[in-house]
């Protein structure tokens, strides 16, 4: 059963690779409400990245139930075509890795082209194209190949890129890796600002500190298992 409130519910979620035997989530289970910002903190190999892999129906779990809004997200939900294009506008993912998300031939085209596969008026991917970039700052870069760029100036064309999709919920995996100081700062103020704007934002990190400055909750990861601190 869900429980109300909950935008997404896990329920004793157990999940393995294929042909490995360790269980890399080993009964998850945890309750994400609209509105605020979550920390998932744990070392290097405890699940985080496999967890985000089911919460954005790119893995399903052996085990247990993941709901997203009342449903379960299941491998036969998503083989139906309207329930997972919707699901997919409402849940956005930042990976950690910039350069295997980034593919056009520039940043403003990375940008748009989200927007075109939801079919708005050009006019308005125009408009919604200029304001992310201006959000991001990345107007100096619009033109350049995004693999031109720097680590920081990638994670900002990532950002950029989901957010103007304008998910509810958007999950974002380690976004200080690889970052230089001032590339971690922009980042953490950017999320600093973002709280209490109404998404459900749910960040990786094994950063203490970075934690402390964004999450509204707190939790632990430890071996594929989540607890709240
Ligand atoms: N594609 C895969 N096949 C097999 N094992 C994997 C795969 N991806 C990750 N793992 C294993 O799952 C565990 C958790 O990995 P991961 O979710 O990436 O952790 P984290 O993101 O917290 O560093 C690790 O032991 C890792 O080796
Ligand atoms: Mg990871």
């Amino acid at each position: 059963m869900t429980e109300p409130g909950a935008l997404i519910q896990l329920e004793n979620v157990e999940f393995s690779y294929r042909g490995y035997p360790e269980k890399v989530l080993d009964g998850v289970s945890a309750r994400f409400l609209p509105g605020r910002c979550y920390t998932i903190e744990g070392p290097n190999g405890c699940g985080k990245s496999t967890l985000f892999r089911i919460l954005l129906g790119l893995d399903f779990p052996d085990s247990g139930t993941y709901w997203f809004d009342g449903t379960p997200v299941s491998a036969r939900k998503m083989k139906d075509e309207k329930f997972a294009r919707a699901f997919h506008r409402r849940i956005g993912y930042v990976f950690q890795d910039s350069e295997v998300q980034l593919f056009t031939q520039s940043v403003s085209d990375e940008i748009a082209f989200g927007l075109y596969q939801l079919h708005l008026p050009e006019e308005e991917i125009r408009d919604k194209t200029e304001y992310y970039l201006n959000q991001f700052e990345l107007e100096a870069f619009r033109d350049r190949a995004p693999f031109t760029l720097s680590g920081g100036q990638k994670r900002r064309v990532a950002f950029a890129a989901v957010f103007a999709m304008d998910p509810e919920v958007i999950v974002i995996d380690e976004p200080l890796a690889g970052l230089d100081e001032k590339g971690q700062r922009w980042i953490t103020d950017f999320l600093r600002k973002l709280k209490g704007s109404g998404h459900l934002i749910i960040v990786s990190t094994h950063n203490r500190a970075f934690a402390g400055e964004i999450a509204d909750v707190h939790v632990a990861m430890n071996e594929g298992r989540l607890s709240v601190v």
